[in-house]
């Protein structure tokens, strides 16, 4: 079938329009339309070149996923050779380079291109009369290996090169030189993805980069986002290219649209050099892709040839690194330190490495999950990593160096610091202390919170004074706060006498209060201000909270295993009942009344009717659907649970009930059907009124 000429044309300003637009999002990262108008774009080509195959060229947008998956890597001999460049770690070194350059070109002041040095992989892309036709990996720097197909998923790599406004003709060869890298935030989302599968993670961007890059099938490099920066030239045919500068060459790429680094300067002098360095280590961490350092390049290609080149590298142009992030050690034993608020964080010490520039001993290991994962030992060799003033983590461990000797590493049950439970709630990643207001490693931030404003509202006690009444042995726990006399406040650093009688009548005050902030104060885990106050009416008193059960206090309105759990477990612990009671003791005092709870149970007086009743639902019911039945019964306060236990109160059942029948019948539980659910609903509502009308 012939292709009509204006399906060819709008075809063809389709893929100029696609191009266009992943220019601006992938290169200059301003999408200039939202998501849905380019799929629609793209949708709209798909389909065109599924009506007429003639259309589609192998620079099509649509092109740049869909190959067939490789047996091997073909090879690519360079046209000329990617070389490498020589490193300077030091100032000296960078001093020693300008001298050398100065030397040879026999001049005072050389003229210097700054370019970041991207931490990923070099490639060559040919360009045949505008369109791109081949690219390949370095290599040994002669001949690399065909990665063509994967190179065509990189949005960022343009598949012909942009006409620039004159729509001048393209150059009948181009070879341009650049780095293919993972984004920092592509990273994250792709090891992320690797977790939720249990798949290993990838030790940094670089490595993730490689991996996607020399992948034989092009389908998972598109799923892995690369990106791509061009940084020169490696050789031209018949075209404009400039040939008097490397920043005008810079430029040039950037007008074909290849993205080219922003932070990119020209400047003169070994001084200035320096100062860029350091301005551009200072943005490192900010950056959406890793740098390892700064290439100084010498600005004027007519000086770069008379520099030559000394074995495989430059002497026109030097990398100047930045200190390494990562770096090998050992891991000398696993300590758990214990977080504000009880976490319990294993942390490797390791033999002193020198990584991010600084001497590193300890780094963190996150949880158990994670040691786990990486399949960290004591006495592994591993990868540490530093980035900026990020804490050292363990990135991952060197199997093949492990000895016989390892040591694997098992999470402590009771905290270090205080000896307290340590626990782990079913579906959290970390363990926790139960230690409480007794754990002197979470005292202060108990304190503080005991303090604060929602909680018991002591005014003036703010983090510096806790600090030093906790560090200087005043007060250990809350209820100290109560026998704080104003000497030894007023003996404190920065304490004025005014200041420490403010805050000892605040305390007092503080005295009076009402059960819900007792119990948010206690900082319970789970229990926030909300939780606090529904506990509170629950229960009325403290004394029934501080007994009941997890099965007791599910039946309080929007509490379920896990805050239950928490609850139990705060007060299974000794310490905290005795920090209560010295509150208590204190002078600490609410008014207390009989909770919802109990009024229901003695007059069935209440919100819902079936408050406290628990139902089991099981088989088909004829009209009622299960939702329907859950809605009824908790409508009225019941709960709905899933399994038949002494304590259920009604199992209600259909047609073809399973197994929970039987063990109703076992238990001797009330069996409902349908028509007994709903005159329990019935009556429940008739018993709400009357009793709400006659209190
Ligand atoms: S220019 C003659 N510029 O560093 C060498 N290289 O050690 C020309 N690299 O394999 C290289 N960023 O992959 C140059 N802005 C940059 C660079 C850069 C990263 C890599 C490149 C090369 C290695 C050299």
């Amino acid at each position: 079938m012939n292709v009509p000429d204006h399906i060819s044309h709008q075809a063809q300003n389709l893929r100029h329009t696609i191009e266009l637009h992943n220019y601006n999002y992938y290169a200059l990262d301003t999408p200039t339309i939202p998501d849905a108008e380019y799929d629609k774009l793209f949708r709209e080509l798909q389909e065109l070149e599924q009506r007429y195959p003639q259309l589609v060229t192998p620079d099509s947008p649509t092109r740049r996923i869909g190959a067939a998956p490789l047996k091997a890597f073909s090879q690519i001999v360079h046209r000329t050779p990617m070389l490498s460049l020589g490193n300077a770690f030091e100032t000296a070194e960078v001093d020693a380079f300008d001298r050398r350059v100065r030397q040879t070109l026999g001049v005072d002041n050389v003229e210097y291109m700054v370019e970041p040095k991207f931490d990923g992989l070099a490639v060559s892309l040919r360009y045949e009369e505008g369109v791109f036709t081949t690219g390949a990996t370095r290599g040994d720097g002669y001949i690399g290996e065909d990665v063509t197909l994967n190179l065509r998923t990189v949005k960022s790599i343009p598949l012909h090169l942009h006409a620039g406004l004159g729509n001048e003709s393209p150059p009948a060869l181009l070879e341009v030189r650049g780095e293919v890298l993972m984004l920092k935030a592509d990273f994250e989302r792709l090891n992320r993805q690797q977790r939720e599968k249990n798949e290993k993670e990838f030790i940094n961007p670089r490595n993730a980069a490689a991996g996607a890059l020399r992948q034989l099938d092009p389908g998972i490099t598109a799923t892995r986002r690369l990106t791509f920066f061009a940084y020169g030239i490696g050789a031209d045919i018949d075209g404009n290219v400039p040939h008097d500068k490397q920043s005008r060459i810079l430029d040039y790429l950037a007008s074909l649209h290849f993205p080219v680094a922003r932070e990119r300067s020209v400047v003169k002098g070994v001084t200035a050099l320096l100062d860029h360095h350091r301005e551009i280590e200072g943005m490192r961490e900010c950056l959406p892709y890793d740098i390892d350092g700064t290439v100084y390049k010498v600005n004027d290609l007519a000086q770069q040839v008379k520099l030559g080149f000394v074995s495989r590298a430059p002497r026109f142009a030097v990398a100047h690194k930045f200190p390494a992030q990562e770096a090998v050690t050992e891991v000398l034993g696993i300590d758990v330190q214990v977080g504000r608020t009880g976490t319990l964080t294993p942390v490797a010490r390791l033999k002193p490495v020198f990584v991010g520039g600084v001497t590193v001993t300890n780094a963190t290991l996150h949880n158990e999950d994670e040691i786990r994962r990486k399949d960290v030992m004591i006495g592994d060799s591993v990868i540490v990593r530093r980035a900026g003033d990020v804490i050292p983590e363990v990135v991952a461990v060197q199997r093949e160096k492990r000895s016989m000797h390892v040591k694997s590493f098992v999470m402590p049950d009771h905290c270090p610091v205080c000896g307290a439970r340590a626990v782990r709630l079913p579906g959290e990643a970390v363990t926790r202390c139960t230690g409480g207001l007794f754990c002197p490693a979470q005292r202060k931030q108990a304190i503080l919170h005991y303090a604060s404003r929602r909680a018991m509202n002591i005014d003036g006690l703010g983090d510096k004074l806790v600090e030093q009444l906790v560090d200087n042995a005043i007060i250990r726990t809350p209820a100290d706060l109560y026998r704080l006399g104003l000497a030894a406040l007023a003996a404190l650093e920065r304490m004025a006498k005014k200041s420490a009688g403010n805050i000892i009548n605040a305390i007092e005050k503080s005295k009076h209060t009402t059960l819900a902030r007792f119990i948010y104060s206690l900082g319970i885990r789970n229990v926030g201000e909300t939780t606090a106050k529904d506990l509170a009416r629950y229960f009325g008193n403290l004394d029934r909270l501080m007994t009941a059960d997890t099965e007791v206090l599910q039946q309080v309105p929007d509490i379920g295993p896990v805050v239950a759990e928490s609850i139990v477990d705060f007060f299974a612990e000794r310490h905290n009942l005795e920090v209560i009671e010295q509150l208590r003791a204190g002078g600490v005092r609410w008014e207390e009344g009989s909770g919802t709870q109990l009024a229901e149970a003695d007059s069935g007086v209440g919100l819902g009717q079936l408050r406290g009743k628990t139902f089991v639902l099981t088989g088909t019911l004829p009209n009622l659907s299960r939702e329907d039945a859950k809605e009824k019964i908790e409508a009225l306060g019941g709960k709905v649970t899933g399994s038949v236990s002494k304590r259920t109160d009604y199992v209600v059942a259909g047609s073809d009930p399973g197994s929970k029948y039987d063990k109703a019948v076992e238990l001797r539980i009330a069996i409902l059907d349908e028509r007994g659910l709903l005159q329990l609903v019935q009556d429940s509502q008739i018993d709400g009124r009357s009793n709400s009308e006659n209190p």
